[in-house]
């Protein structure tokens, strides 16, 4: 079996279609196009690197997006909170994005859990969080509501099927795992205690790899015709690899996603989806 491709690229540039339709039609609707503030600070060359790529994306779709960079050295934790306060506080302003990596004397949650939930366009705060967990509707995580849009996109019913997801960090493993619960799949969640991890794999129907192991995740442990998200980001000798070894996996996936052109793309968009609930939220629309 050669797997199919779940091309990432492809369905980021349908979904930025369908988002740039949806936000002329809010915008003639209020007068007024959704705007979001992101904050970096300090001069981690990934983070600036997520900001140039997110203010594309915006502006792709007809966001407003403004960028305030704050040197490392001198402002404090304190210097931010207010900052958020102020975006709070703006009609104007309807998502807030703040870049990781924050400088050492900062703490990302206290950051973070200071946005008002409905502009928590990164879906982090515990009231979004928690809402994921509740069944409610609420802003929830870009890259895992990324994984599910690829995983909808292969067109295979999922209700009742048996997911696995690698990985359970706050960021990635568990907000997946819930979003595929809230599809009525079987949900198992390995980590690194996990014993014999490929027997656990190898009964699968989907794999969502997010452990950060390059190459990790091989052929002989997915079932046949099993489909596997693969959301690793790995830099290896200057090359981007995913956590799954595409090459083995290929051969027993039916569909599969590929390292880089997969998860990466669709979710600088849901990003921007999730700015537009914001801002649906905010005008009560
Ligand atoms: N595509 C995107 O847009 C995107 C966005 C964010 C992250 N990522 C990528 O997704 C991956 C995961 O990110 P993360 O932030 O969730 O990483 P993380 O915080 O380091 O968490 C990794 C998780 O994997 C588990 N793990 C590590 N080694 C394992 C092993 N040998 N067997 C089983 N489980 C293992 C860990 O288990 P324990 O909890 O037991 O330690 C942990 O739960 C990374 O490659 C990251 O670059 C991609």
């Amino acid at each position: 079996m050669s797997a199919q491709i779940l091309d990432g690229k492809l369905l980021a540039s349908q979904l930025k279609a369908r988002l740039s339709e949806e936000i002329r039609d809010l915008s003639n609707r209020v007068q007024e196009a959704p705007r979001v503030f992101s904050i970096v600070v300090g001069n981690d060359p990934a983070s600036l690197s997520y900001a140039a790529s997110q203010q594309k994306t915006a502006q792709s779709v007809g966001i407003q997006y403004e960028l305030r960079h704050f040197n490392s050295d001198s402002t404090s934790q304190e210097d931010v909170l207010n900052l958020i306060s102020e975006l709070n506080s703006y009609d104007h302003v309807h998502g807030i994005i703040v870049n990781k990596p924050l400088p050492s004397h900062m703490n990302f949650k206290t950051i973070i859990n200071a946005i008002t939930p409905y502009k928590d366009i990164e879906g982090m705060n515990l009231m979004n969080f928690g809402r994921l967990l509740m069944g409610e509707e609420g802003i929830f995580p870009c890259t895992p509501a990324a994984a599910l849009e690829l995983l909808k996109s292969s067109g295979v019913a999922l209700k009742g099927k048996h997911a696995i997801v690698i990985g359970r960090s706050e960021i990635v493993g568990k907000p997946v795992a819930m979003l595929l619960l809230r599809e009525d799949m079987t949900v198992t969640i390995c980590h690194s205690k996990t014993v014999d991890l490929p027997f656990v794999v190898h009964d699968a129907d989907v794999v969502i790899a997010a452990l950060g192991r390059p190459n990790f995740v091989k052929g002989d442990w997915i079932r046949m015709g099993a489909i596997v998200i693969d959301i690793g980001i790995n830099h290896v000798e200057g090359k981007l690899v995913g956590d799954v070894d595409f090459a083995s996996a290929s051969a027993k996936a039916s569909h599969i996603t590929p390292v880089p052109g997969g998860v990466g793309p669709v979710t600088a968009v849901m990003l921007m989806n999730n700015a537009v609930k914001a801002f649906k939220i905010l005008n009560q629309i």
